[in-house]
């Protein structure tokens, strides 16, 4: 049986968890990913409250003359759990390719930390429909490659760009057939009984009210949160959904 992992995606806004935490049952995963500024101070916080502490991006190599990036062992040393990998902001703005995504997945899981590997189409590519071959493609160009090491720990969030901060969810039935077609696309890399147990997640305007009918999807594991992560009304709304 797949656990259910709610992780919010803080992006770079400053964080607005100041009140009381929730509490949630201990049958999920529950992570967020603070701006890399806040990891410690959010270290702090999260403590005691089964919260996993995640990031947001980190760089392949272990150190260097790599001016404004942070490594996988400095992640690892503010007690850093998952790390997202791939994000399409960070595919579009940043240029981060599936190469670069490997690359970190890789070294993320030398430090013992999950990857969080984001995929999703845009609205051109779904309009022309090509997005079921063009996420597939992202998938095969990491699950092919993937140390049996980043194997044990990866999870995949499935973001269809065109439904990130629009405030236009993907439907359940488009949401669960694409990550059926990403847990079917692994099943082919790595074999049905891997694929039976990867996490897939489902991100793009998740919010309490749509928590519950995404989540109640076969193949749709959890959610990557962004704006309604932010506060924690809204973040424990969607994790207790
Ligand atoms: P929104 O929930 O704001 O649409 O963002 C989704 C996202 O990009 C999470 O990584």
């Amino acid at each position: 049986m797949r656990k259910k992992f709610i992780c919010g995606n803080w992006k770079m806004f400053a964080p607005q968890w100041d009140g009381e935490i929730p509490s949630f049952s201990a049958d999920k995963i529950v992570a967020v990913a603070p701006p890399f500024t806040e990891l410690s101070r959010m270290a702090e916080r999260l403590k005691g409250t089964g919260i996993q502490l995640a990031a947001q991006n980190v760089y392949f190599m272990d150190e260097g003359a790599y001016t404004g990036e942070v490594s996988a062992s400095m992640l690892k040393n503010l007690g850093v759990s998952y790390c997202i990998v791939g994000h399409s902001e960070r595919r579009g703005y940043f240029g981060e390719t599936n190469e670069d995504c490997l690359k970190k997945i890789e070294k993320l899981a030398e430090f013992g930390i999950a990857a969080i590997l984001c995929v999703g189409e845009s609205l051109e590519t779904r309009e022309a429909g090509e997005e079921y071959s063009f996420v597939g493609t992202q998938v095969e160009a990491v699950f092919e490659h993937l140390s049996e090491a980043a194997a044990e720990k990866i999870v995949v969030a499935y973001e269809p760009i065109w439904a990130i901060g629009t405030g236009k969810t993907a439907t359940a039935e488009q949401a669960q057939d694409m990550c059926a077609h990403i847990r079917a696309t692994i099943a082919a890399c790595r074999g049905a009984d891997y694929a039976e147990n990867v996490l897939i997640q489902y991100g793009g305007s998740v919010k309490p009210a749509n928590a519950a009918e995404l989540l109640g999807q076969d193949d749709i594991d959890g959610a990557l949160v962004g704006g309604a992560s932010l506060k924690p009304e809204s973040f424990f709304g969607i994790v207790n959904y």
